[in-house]
């Protein structure tokens, strides 16, 4: 593992293609990609046109966040365009057995994710089904919020139920580098990189990157 994952909302959508390519020369586990449907987050975001150019281009597998209502609607979508990783929330379905198997026979991975308010106990007879638990560290919508500390709890609550089974955590929302690399040592695989760490201004990409690589490794 690398223990990175660049969420793709963050870079400037001006210049998303050079970005990419910039990536695809770096090291990351996955391209994580927020998809907003504006009724289950109040915002918008990586239709299906951008998705399929980033796919294109991008030689990293791609992991959708789908932050989206009825999200079992659009599984055959992101599948026919490269979708790796189908991760759906929690909160959105009372079928998540159903959508996991939706996800598998369209030849994709199945991963969930958890708003901060959600309990990491709802998901424990799930577990044989999931490759990757996405731990939201803020309520999903935006970047660039503050990150809540009882993530750090969760991880660890998380790793503990986990136990025997080969299931990934990834922490999304708010998490410097130095956050980054506390979530990693509660048991974190994947931290996903935005507005305070690998997307932060003032740097390249590179460096910011050669940064978070330096700080998760001192742990
Ligand atoms: C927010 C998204 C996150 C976000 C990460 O709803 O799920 O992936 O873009 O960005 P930061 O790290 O800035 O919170
Ligand atoms: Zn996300």
């Amino acid at each position: 593992m690398y223990h990175l994952s660049p969420s793709m909302l963050c870079a400037n959508p001006l210049e998303i293609g050079a970005a990419i390519t910039e990536w695809n020369q770096l090291k990351i586990d996955w391209f994580h990609i927020d998809v907003m449907d504006g009724k289950f987050v109040p915002n918008f975001a990586m239709g299906t046109d951008c998705f399929r150019e980033m796919c294109k281009a991008g030689k990293h597998p791609f992991y959708v966040h789908m932050m989206a209502e009825n999200p079992e609607k659009y599984i055959p979508l992101y599948a026919e365009m490269g979708a790796s990783y189908y991760c759906f929330h929690y909160e959105t379905t009372n079928n998540p057995f159903r959508i996991c198997q939706a996800i598998l026979e369209n030849g994709m991975k199945p991963a969930i994710a958890l708003n901060p308010i959600t309990p990491v106990e709802a998901i424990k007879d799930l577990l044989p089904y999931l490759d990757v638990v996405t731990l939201m560290a803020i309520e999903p919508g935006f970047s660039g919020q503050e990150f809540l500390q009882h993530t750090y709890n969760k991880i660890s609550c998380l790793k503990e139920m986990i136990r025997d089974f080969p299931v990934l955590i990834e922490v999304d929302g708010g998490a410097d580098d130095s956050i980054a690399a506390r979530c990693i040592r509660c048991g974190c695989d994947v931290v996903v990189g935005g507005y305070f760490s690998v997307f932060r201004s003032n740097n390249t990409l590179k460096e910011n990157y050669e940064t978070f690589m330096t700080t998760v490794k001192e742990i």
